[in-house]
């Protein structure tokens, strides 16, 4: 039988029964979530979490943490490269951070490169063991695209053999056969491609 934390202290009584239902089985609204992006550099993950994280924050019915690339890298993963342990690491790192949000009913954005289905399946296990809810949107941008947009000039660099093991230039992506929603920003804008994210969430109930 579950017990408040004072209770299991030894100073105070149980919960009533239904508190402790209402919970351990909140609303969806109320459900951790974990929006967990993958697609290649320059794809659009990064503008897309942060733009579907205004708009949840706008609709001011949940917060929001944003674990973004760039961010993680400098921080969590700090330290870390582009091996292919040390991206298991930095995406493992990122998912037991989300799962952690989604564990007291916080709602996570994640928006990293993430190349290997098996971290992604990982990902997406700590999640459930963690009790949230779990949505993989891959921004499928072609690499074509990617490279001609190369907002960072990384692509010609690593054309040039100047980056090694460059995420599908020189290193694996595995795309997933398991993603919730699939988009492409080369033939949608932000807006509407955050629009499908939304709609997706108030379909399943996760936002109102
Ligand atoms: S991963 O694979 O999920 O751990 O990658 P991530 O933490 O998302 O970091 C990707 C960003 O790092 C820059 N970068 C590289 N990307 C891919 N391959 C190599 N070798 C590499 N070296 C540096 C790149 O700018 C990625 O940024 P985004 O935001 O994805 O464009």
């Amino acid at each position: 039988f579950p017990l408040t934390s004072s209770a299991a202290a030894g100073g105070d009584y149980p919960e009533p029964i239904a508190a402790i239902v209402a919970a351990e089985h909140p609303p969806p609204h109320r459900q951790g979530l974990v929006v967990f992006f993958t697609g290649l550099s320059g794809s659009g993950k990064s503008t897309l979490a942060r733009r579907l994280r205004d708009v949840i924050l706008e609709r001011g019915d949940r917060t929001v943490t944003l674990l973004d690339g760039d961010v993680v890298r400098q921080m969590l993963s700090a330290g870390l490269g582009f091996s292919k342990a040390d991206r298991e690491a930095n995406v493992t790192r990122i998912g037991f951070v989300a799962a952690e949000v989604a564990r007291h009913g916080g709602l996570a954005i994640c928006a990293p490169i993430a190349p290997y289905a098996d971290t992604r399946a990982r990902v997406r296990q700590m999640v459930a063991e963690a009790g949230g809810a779990f949505v993989l949107v891959h921004v499928a941008t072609p690499l074509a695209e990617c490279e001609r947009r190369d907002r960072k000039g990384l692509y010609a660099k690593a054309r040039a053999g100047l980056i090694t093991g460059f995420t599908g230039i020189s290193d694996p992506y595995e795309e997933p056969t398991d993603a919730d929603l699939r988009l492409d920003t080369s033939v949608m804008s932000v807006e509407e491609a955050v629009g499908r994210i939304v709609d997706l969430l108030t379909a399943r109930g996760w936002l109102r």
